[in-house]
């Protein structure tokens, strides 16, 4: 293992225009594990030990500098007049006194952090002017080829529109990954000729390393697919089978089960606990973090949410929300934006929660519907029951206390709030404040003695507010919401 890299300063191509991906997104912006293609690149750079690249931006570069904010300094190439005239932009912003300068392309998202290290470490070691990448590959076309004399030195690149038969038929490219003795890139940027095509190739450089009596070292990548840069969007889908591999191995080395990496998809940076088992068909996204020993899938789609010891999520969608330990979510829930949900909770089939505190020990369990709410703990939410927050104009809150037991198809119309230890039976609709303690019933909700007054025949001084409706006596045996 190389160590962290020193005095070392690196600049990331991403100017160009990626016309093969045809698309109206900068090419390096296009997502890859949950992060833009160049993200990955710039991970990887600060892994190797390079903080702040320096980013070449051109086209979309409002879009690109805004994505790489705080990771990287950014520099403007306009007109791209080719690779050498990005790096000559690149070196702009460099003051530090780097012995040596990566030079990087922003769609080469898979390159692990040590390629970094052995061009530099290869480098130094020669006192080389360049320490290339290359690769073999199959079907080089397109590629810059490497062209080596009869005792393996290399000698030039040549690109495939310069190249000849020859030339083309050899099947070790250049990967675009480049150390160089930074004294001599800035001595020798702006002698790069233009080429045929108006265009000033990095590669050019090569040879004219070589004619300043210079050396040229070549690090072989054994795996071309770890250095591929992306193109197109059959590369990009390559490149994401490949990272969605390397993440899940990751994880399964640090002690997570994955039943079946082929239909996971983890992305870039969601952490997972030790002992925590991942079930097939299971998307886990963004900032998402779960806890050890937490049972996530089959079919769940988890997005920037934090899962707790212990709990289990199946065939559920949860977005921005955290679910504390020892819970079961799903069958069928839907956990939106801002729903925290406590410890030892039941959260059920068809169960949707919005914004809303759900505490310790509450069931939620069948078809229902908890939005903008702050429910205690050990609270049952009957089967049907819903927050009605919205009245056409804007959200209200609804407020359930500990213990509070909401029969079947109860209505909370918002902003109400019902007391510790409350109950309501089925079908109730209760539009105001419910004492602690009290049981309410009916359309709308009163307390049940009332309720039992005004339907007594003897009882003239009945509520006259009252409806005919039929009213549960007792402790409903219906209004518990079920099993
Ligand atoms: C380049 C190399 C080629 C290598 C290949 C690897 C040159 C001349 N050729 O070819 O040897 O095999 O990469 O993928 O360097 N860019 C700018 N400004 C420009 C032009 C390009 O920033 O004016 C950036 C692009 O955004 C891209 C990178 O440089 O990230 C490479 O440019 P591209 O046009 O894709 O070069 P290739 O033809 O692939
Ligand atoms: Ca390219």
């Amino acid at each position: 293992m190389s160590e962290e890299l020193t005095a070392t300063a690196a600049i990331v191509l991403a100017a160009g225009q990626g016309t093969r991906m045809r698309s109206r997104i900068p090419k390096v912006l296009h997502p890859l594990a949950g992060r833009p293609i160049i993200e990955h690149v710039l991970v990887a750079l600060s892994a190797a030990g390079v903080e702040r690249p320096v980013v070449v931006t051109g086209h979309g570069a409002e879009a690109v500098e805004a994505a790489v904010d705080g990771r990287a300094t950014t520099a403007r190439q306009e007109p791209q007049l080719g690779t050498a005239d990005a790096v000559r932009v690149g070196l702009g912003p460099i003051t530090d006194p780097a012995t040596d300068i990566i030079v990087t392309m922003g769609d080469a998202p898979l390159q692990p952090p040590e390629l970094y290290r052995n061009l530099v470490a290869e480098r130094r070691r020669r006192g080389a002017a360049i320490a290339l990448a290359s690769a073999r590959h199959e079907d080089p076309t397109g590629y810059g080829r490497v062209v080596r004399d009869l005792e393996g030195g290399v000698t030039a690149i040549v690109e495939e529109r310069d190249a000849d038969g020859p030339t083309r038929a050899i099947d070790e490219v250049n990967v675009g990954t480049y150390a160089f003795d930074a004294d001599w890139l800035r001595g020798s940027i702006a002698r790069v000729p233009a080429s045929a095509s108006g265009e000033h190739y990095l590669t050019d450089l090569v040879t004219m390393a070589i004619a300043d009596g210079r050396e040229v070292r070549v690090v072989e990548v054994a795996d071309a697919t770890d250095v591929m840069g992306i193109n197109d969007r059959v590369m990009l889908a390559v490149a994401e089978e490949r990272l969605r591999r390397r993440i899940a191995e990751e994880h399964m080395r640090n002690g997570v089960t994955i039943v079946d990496p082929a239909t996971t998809r983890i992305d870039a940076g969601v952490e997972i606990g030790q002992d925590a088992r991942i079930e097939p068909w299971t998307i886990l996204e963004g900032a998402t973090v779960i806890a050890q020993d937490a049972v996530v899938g089959p079919h769940a789609h988890v997005r920037d949410s934090r899962i707790g010891p212990r709990t289990r999520v199946w065939a559920s969608v949860l977005e921005e929300s955290s679910v504390a330990e020892d819970a079961q979510v799903g069958p069928y829930a839907h956990l939106r934006p801002g729903s925290d949900v406590g410890a030892r909770c039941r959260i059920g089939n068809f169960a949707e929660i919005k914004k809303s505190r759900v505490g310790a020990g509450s069931q939620q369990h069948h078809f229902s519907y908890i939005g903008d709410a702050d429910i205690g703990e050990n609270v049952n939410i009957g089967a049907g029951s819903v927050t009605a927050n919205y009245d056409g104009t804007s959200k209200h809150p609804t407020t359930v206390g500990d213990r509070v037991k909401l029969g079947v198809d109860t209505m909370m119309v918002a902003p109400v709030t019902i007391g510790e230890g409350a109950t309501t039976g089925a079908g109730a609709v209760v539009t105001r404040d419910v004492a602690p303690g009290k049981t309410v019933v009916g359309m709308p909700a009163r307390p049940i003695e009332l309720r039992r007054r005004s339907t007594a025949p003897a009882d003239a001084g009945g509520d006259p507010s009252a409806d005919a409706a039929p009213v549960p006596t007792g402790t409903d045996r219906n209004s518990q919401g079920g099993g």
